[in-house]
């Protein structure tokens, strides 16, 4: 039996090993990770991380062939195969501050997978790591040359959160990178054997080491390009009357640019997109490229512009000050379906709206007040490092409340900001929420999802983005 062993029991290492094990009923699959509090909640009935239909495939393997510990060493001594799936954040001190990915987390696993090993082993990238960390590590692997031979691989995780179990299941693509040599051919082969149990032939991509691991920082950049192209058309939308959905509808239509990952929104979030550009650009300077550099900064400029405007948006229409007033936020999560806040935009909206002394009552129904206020207190970039999982500290924002109901939310609120695209809030009762709030009541709708044309009928004042303007925003010009 094919013994894995998944260091790092995150958002990727959890479904993704949960995932093998269902595919691969031969393959014993051990998950681990240093963090106690998660290790105690994956061996329960309410897993660490929300994701639709992992509960299911976690209860038909686990205890079977797929098994979560703490016991990190013990399960990576007996791994023929160990993914690493361990955080990869942006450095937030030091050379490369504010860029670079921090690779600490990494490099003390792979440490510990050299010091412990006693047979020869496959090491697996599943992080999303610089282009060459390969290189690095390998060398640290053989560090202490026992005779152990280590194999690396570059095996980037595609899969987004909200879908991560269908993605899995039926992903795109796998993408397997190894060394050009009989050796890197033989681990390539056998890793490639554990997902052809399930993945189609063709759809299991081999390329070198470091085209996979370019591949992944690819794939993020161009994503995140085209939300933040489709943004910067909102802005120019609501300057000329223009319809952004219209806009990307037409610009979808053609067959070479394609209609997905165009909606326009308050900005992207999630753990990856930020982090990964801003690691990409650090390595272009690096290399000497900064033209390069500069071209992708701008995905990221772009999409602050993006945040910072529809604060700029709330605030002019709302008098020109959100001090005192109650504004409602519906939706804290960085998108629908999950319960995670990275880099979440709602939490540069809400740190905007707190600048101007707003009074903010939150509600999500994935994410808890815990969460939240350690969201708004945290430091930029924090967030990634295992510490996050540690508990708080006391600190709270006494201006936010976080409460289990929209309606609670916009009782005698001024406004509303929906920065989540949560389908619960197309359906909600406007009329009744109109009716408890303050006058002139407004909507920031910071994803399109609610019916513009209905709301003005009952008599908010709403903006959607990219949209063309109601009278009052025109009247009210956001300043920059
Ligand atoms: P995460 O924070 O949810 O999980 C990482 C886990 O690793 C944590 O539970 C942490 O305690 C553990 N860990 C850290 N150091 C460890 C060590 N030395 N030994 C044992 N456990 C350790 O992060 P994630 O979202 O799962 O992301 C992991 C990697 O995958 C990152 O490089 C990320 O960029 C990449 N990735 C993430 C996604 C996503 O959607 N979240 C998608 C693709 C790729
Ligand atoms: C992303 C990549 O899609 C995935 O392939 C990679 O493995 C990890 O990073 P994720 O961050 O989980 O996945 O979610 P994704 O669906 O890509 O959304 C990222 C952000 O972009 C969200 O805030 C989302 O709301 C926003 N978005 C997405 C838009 O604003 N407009 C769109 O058209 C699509």
């Amino acid at each position: 039996m094919v013994k894995i062993c998944c260091i790092g029991a995150g958002y990727v290492g959890g479904p993704t090993m949960a995932v093998i094990a269902l595919k691969c009923p031969s393959v014993e699959v051990a998950v681990v990770d240093i963090s106690v509090p998660r290790i105690t909640a994956w061996n329960s009935d309410q897993l660490p991380i929300y994701e639709p239909g992992l509960d299911d495939v976690v209860k038909q393997c686990r205890g079977k062939n797929l098994f979560f510990s703490t016991d990190v060493e013990k399960h990576v001594r007996e791994a023929d195969i160990v993914f690493v799936s361990v955080n990869t954040p942006t450095k937030t001190r030091g050379l490369g501050a504010g860029k670079a990915a921090d690779l600490t987390y990494w490099e003390s696993a792979a440490r510990m997978i050299a010091d412990v090993s006693v047979s020869d082993k496959i090491v697996v990238e599943k992080s999303t790591v610089p282009v060459k960390t390969a290189e690095a590590i390998e060398k640290i692997l053989t560090h202490n040359s026992k005779g152990i031979k280590f194999q690396i691989l570059s095996n980037p995780e595609f899969l987004a959160e909200g879908t991560a179990i269908e993605d899995l299941f039926m992903p795109d693509r796998v993408l397997i990178g190894g060394r050009e040599t009989p050796e890197g051919f033989a681990a390539v082969k056998a890793l490639k054997d554990v997902y052809a149990q399930w993945v189609p032939e063709e759809r299991i991509l081999t390329t070198n080491l470091w085209s996979a691991e370019l591949s992944k920082l690819a794939a993020n950049a161009f994503l995140a390009q085209r939300i933040s192209s489709v943004n910067a058309m909102s802005a120019l939308c609501e300057a000329t009357g223009a319809n952004v959905s219209e806009v990307s509808y037409a610009v979808g239509k053609d067959s070479r640019i394609g209609p997905k990952f165009l909606n326009s929104s308050v900005g992207f979030g999630g753990s990856c997109f930020q982090k990964d550009i801003l690691n990409l650009v650090y390595i272009c300077e690096c290399n000497g490229l900064p033209e390069v550099a500069e071209y992708w900064k701008q995905v990221i400029k772009i999409n602050d512009y993006q945040k910072t405007r529809f604060v700029n948006r709330i605030v002019s229409s709302m008098f020109n000050t959100v001090s005192n007033k109650k504004i409602a936020v519906l939706g804290f999560a960085f998108k629908k379906d999950t319960g995670d806040t990275r880099e979440t935009p709602a939490i540069d909206v809400c740190k905007g709206l707190l600048g101007d002394k707003a009074r903010l009552s939150i509600y999500d129904p994935q994410v808890t007040e815990e969460q939240i206020q350690r969201d708004l207190t945290m430091n930029k970039f924090d967030w990634d490092h295992p510490l996050h999982l540690q508990p708080m500290s006391p600190t709270t924002v006494k201006q936010v409340s976080v409460v289990w109901d929209a309606y609670d939310a916009t009782k005698d609120a001024h406004g509303i900001c929906i920065l989540t695209e949560w389908d619960e809030f197309k359906k909600l009762d406007f009329e009744k929420i109109f009716e408890n709030m303050q006058k002139p009541a407004f909507v920031f709708d910071g994803r399109n999802v609610v019916d513009a044309e209905k709301l003005r009928k009952i008599g908010f004042i709403v903006y959607s983005i990219g949209k063309p303007l109601d009278q009052w925003l025109k009247d009210m010009p956001a300043l920059a």
